[in-house]
């Protein structure tokens, strides 16, 4: 099995303190950082737009995994692009043309991401699997930290781990919501290798540190 790689959502930090919130994760054993982009319209919620990213940029070296909760996506890639984000993930409810807004994030040199949520099939991004780097499995609808893992969504993470075997390809599989020391092993023996965890990591049981390593235990 692949190394397992864990993105703290600070979704769940303390937003008054969300400089030192991030350099926390520097030395903590996270392999990337989450950030859970939200527009009010896509998702019931709001969050972070491009100035908040390119102030938080400077707190850490991480890897910027930028979910994209939002709608049209399209026109403000460009922008999370410049801000500092690496990777950059988006909903195919999102866009009229998921080929089109694949180039337009591969043209400002970051990876692709896709997510899926919990009813989204995984045939809508089938065809494009050669072409991207990442396929985030929702395991909540999203919206909000400290939601309950939806069990059926780890037939999905089952499918596309397979597909990557068989076809020999590139992508990791990312999953998030509700991952905890529960739920973490289940996703971990379905396929995910990447898993995202706000509130577990944020409000866990014990430090920052700690909490990544045991969500790591297989
Ligand atoms: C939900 C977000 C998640 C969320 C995870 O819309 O995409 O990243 O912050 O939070 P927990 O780990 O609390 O479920
Ligand atoms: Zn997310």
């Amino acid at each position: 099995m692949n190394q397992i790689k864990i993105s703290p959502s600070i979704l769940s930090c303390d937003f008054s303190e969300i400089g030192s919130e991030i350099e926390k994760l520097n030395n903590s054993g996270a392999d990337l950082i989450h950030i859970d982009v939200m527009d009010g319209h896509f998702v019931p919620n709001l969050t972070f737009g491009p100035p908040v990213i390119s102030k938080i940029r400077k707190c850490s070296k991480l890897p910027f995994d930028v979910h994209l909760m939002i709608s049209p996506v399209e026109k403000y890639i460009q922008d999370y692009a410049n801000a500092g984000a690496d990777i950059i993930t988006f909903h195919p409810e999102a866009t009229d043309n998921i080929q089109r807004t694949i180039g337009v994030i591969k043209s400002c040199g970051k990876k692709v991401g896709i997510s899926l949520n919990p009813e989204t099939p995984s045939t809508v991004i089938e065809n494009y699997l050669k072409e991207i780097d990442l396929i985030l499995i929702m395991s909540v609808n999203p919206g909000f930290a400290g939601q309950k893992f939806m069990p059926k969504v780890l037939e999905k993470v089952k499918f596309f781990r397979s597909k990557i075997k068989s076809e020999n390809l590139n992508i990791d599989i990312e999953i998030d919501g509700g991952i905890d020391f529960k739920t973490a092993p289940l996703a971990i023996k379905a396929g995910a290798n990447i898993l995202v965890s706000g509130t577990t990591i944020f409000k866990g049981e014990n430090n920052i540190s700690e909490n990544i390593k045991n969500l790591r235990k297989q």
